[in-house]
């Protein structure tokens, strides 16, 4: 049996909710990004064309995708698991609201976000 969806039932993609971004560059330049609730915000990041490599695809091996977030947001984030903390201690410019984007996974109560690019990174795997 086939089943179909009738055409009230389908749901117009611009009806989808999207999760609006923004990052700021290391030169200052903000620049909006986009994501779905599910995307991880190393995606969205991406996507606008961000330096964040994620070479390790999100197994925290790298951070590579490491950001700085804003402080009026960080608490709203889920909570930094022990192997996070433990690759943040090792990469660059590390700060108070460091996060891996790999790790943060974005939905609708995180529309509005703001992070930061950090002034450099590394890449772990190369150590
Ligand atoms: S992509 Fe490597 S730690 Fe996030």
């Amino acid at each position: 049996m086939m089943l179909q969806c009738s055409r009230a039932e389908r749901r117009p993609t611009s009806e989808a909710a999207i999760v609006q971004v923004t990052f700021t560059t290391r030169d200052g330049d903000r620049i909006e990004a986009a994501g779905e609730p599910g995307d991880t915000l190393l995606g969205a990041g991406q996507a606008a064309g961000m330096p964040l490599e994620g070479t390790c695809e999100g197994q925290m091996a790298c951070s590579t995708c490491h950001v700085i977030v804003a402080h009026d947001w960080f608490d709203r984030l889920a909570p930094t698991s022990e192997e996070e903390e433990d690759m943040l201690d090792l990469a660059a410019d590390v700060r108070a609201t460091s996060r891996l984007s790999c790790q943060i996974v974005l939905d609708e109560a995180l529309d509005g976000l703001e992070v930061a690019i950090p002034g450099e990174s590394h890449d772990m795997r190369t150590r």
